[in-house]
């Protein structure tokens, strides 16, 4: 059988950063995101003892892709074929932009794959498959605003809905801001964490904020919600600042636009940042707002572009046929 499926992005509110086992990728904490309407990819997977290698295909060009093959390895040991494989998958936005594409290209791999080599897995059982592959790509499965449960093994280490997608009318106005040079993968990055001075201690408080942003969310308080995301981004940046090696992600212009964020919020405007292991920024406001945030965001030189995102649904199967 060919399968195509499309997986969002998503945006973590509380950040997964540190694993406490890199094989499984199990989690440090327990994280919490959305899922990100304007950032997916589209896979089209097949299995066929006719193909005489297995061949990936992303963004039009063929790879390698060695986790992608050892990724596929793990279905097909579970689904007990041999065939081998056939994958083209597609970002809708450039991937050499630093935007993250594993969590969407693994949650989307992870749902044609496993339906077009016949199992049948419940959302569960994909949330965990995807994080094996990315552990943020388990957020990718279910719908809406996610959590991904920590877990203390593979079985309950998985994600799951906390409200679909039009529980509440937020936007994530991205900010792309010119890289310069290419940051340190977050998959490298994940191993320096414990060594930051700071990450004991934001262990220790780190479930009190998982309780605060799930009430936040809650009641729909945006500021509360807001005051959290954005303290939040900046305790990971400390950590990353501090590890040994430091890891700095960040950009002039990224420094530039968190003033700015403040500022606005001073001028009356309700919005929020948070950044990922990289120098853009995610702006976080109500929907009413989202032109307003745009307008300011495409007047500073800086920004190369932004991209408007709603909260989205999960990971999805698009079409299944019968053969190429
Ligand atoms: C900073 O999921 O990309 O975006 O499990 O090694 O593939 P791997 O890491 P990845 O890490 C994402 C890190 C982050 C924060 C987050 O999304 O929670």
């Amino acid at each position: 059988m060919r399968v195509t499926a499309i997986a969002p992005s998503n945006i973590a509110f509380i950040k997964y950063w540190g694993k406490k086992d890199e094989i499984l990728r199990l989690p440090a904490n327990t994280s919490i995101s959305m899922n990100l309407s304007n950032l997916n990819t589209t896979t089209t997977v097949e299995f066929s003892k006719d193909f005489e290698n297995d061949s990936v295909e992303i963004n039009k060009s063929t790879t390698d892709a060695p986790r992608v093959i050892k990724f596929i390895d793990i279905i097909r040991k579970r689904a007990n074929i041999i065939g081998k494989v056939k994958i083209v998958s597609e970002n809708n936005f450039p991937t050499a932009g630093g935007l993250a594409s594993s969590a969407s290209g693994f949650a989307a791999l992870t749902v044609a794959a496993t339906t077009a080599a016949g199992l049948r897995l419940s959302e569960k059982e994909l949330s965990i498959l995807a994080r094996i592959g990315s552990g943020s790509a388990s957020r990718s499965i279910p719908d809406g605003f996610v959590e991904w449960h920590e877990g203390d093994s593979s079985d309950t280490s998985y994600a799951e809905s906390l409200y679909p997608a039009d529980y509440w009318d937020i936007a994530d106005v991205i900010a792309i801001i010119d890289e310069g040079k290419k940051d340190v993968p977050s998959t490298e990055g994940h191993k320096s964490a414990q060594s930051s001075i700071f990450f004991p201690d934001r262990m220790k408080n780190i479930n009190n904020k998982i309780k605060n942003i799930k009430e936040a969310i809650r009641k729909k308080d945006f500021p509360q919600f807001g005051e959290i995301i954005e303290a939040e981004a900046l305790e990971m940046h400390a950590v990353m600042l501090t590890s040994v090696p430091p890891l700095i992600y960040w950009q002039p212009a990224t420094i530039r636009l968190m003033r700015e964020v403040i500022n606005w919020r001073r001028e009356g405007l309700s919005v929020y940042f948070t950044i990922d292991a990289g120098p853009h920024l995610h702006l976080i406001c109500q929907k009413k707002d989202e032109r307003n945030v745009t307008k300011r965001l495409i007047l500073i030189e800086e920004v190369e572009k932004t991209v408007i995102n709603s909260p989205s649904a999960g990971a999805r199967i698009i079409t299944a046929t019968s053969g190429f």
